[in-house]
């Protein structure tokens, strides 16, 4: 059966393109899912892809996510930092999950250099702009290949 992977982006990231593009880039949320839509297809695999600036309606998702995904793409924005809720949801669903940032957050400020969902991910890809999420649905796909094998 083909890999079905959940793509979620945290809160504030619908404003990619023009918030901070010093920091974030210049592409659009829908240029960066257009992006990885077509790589899941060349996969042979489907991404779904969902964007809130609301931590429960991220949790929802990932729990829903047991019922139809193979694997998770997140990138949390600033809840990456201090959400202990989103970092239980992803423990709890035990599906392969990847954790993704557009800027480099070891490099940055303090508070954004401590991930509390790193440790429950498979691994973090942060610094490559919009190729972190390309380079981690990458992994991703490969960590659950790997596993079917
Ligand atoms: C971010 C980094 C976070 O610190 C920040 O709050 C974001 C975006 C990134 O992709 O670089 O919203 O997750």
């Amino acid at each position: 059966m083909s890999i079905r992977i959940l793509v979620i982006h945290g809160p504030n990231l619908n404003l990619l393109g023009s918030r901070e593009p010093e920091v974030y880039g210049r592409l659009t949320l829908i240029d960066i899912n257009n992006h990885l839509s077509e790589q899941a297809e060349a996969a042979l695999a489907s991404v779904q892809c969902l964007q809130s600036n609301h931590e429960g309606v991220l949790i929802d998702a990932i729990h829903d996510a047991q019922d139809w995904a193979d694997g998770i793409l997140i990138n949390p924005g600033a809840f990456t930092h201090y959400s202990y809720a989103l970092r239980d949801a992803i423990a709890a669903v035990n599906l392969p999950t990847v954790e993704v940032h557009l800027s480099n957050i070891h490099a940055r400020e303090a508070f954004r250099q401590k991930s509390v969902i790193a440790a429950v991910c498979v691994g973090q890809i942060s610094g490559f702009g919009w190729r972190s999420y390309t380079l981690g649905l990458q992994a991703l796909l490969a960590k659950i290949e790997e596993k079917r094998a």
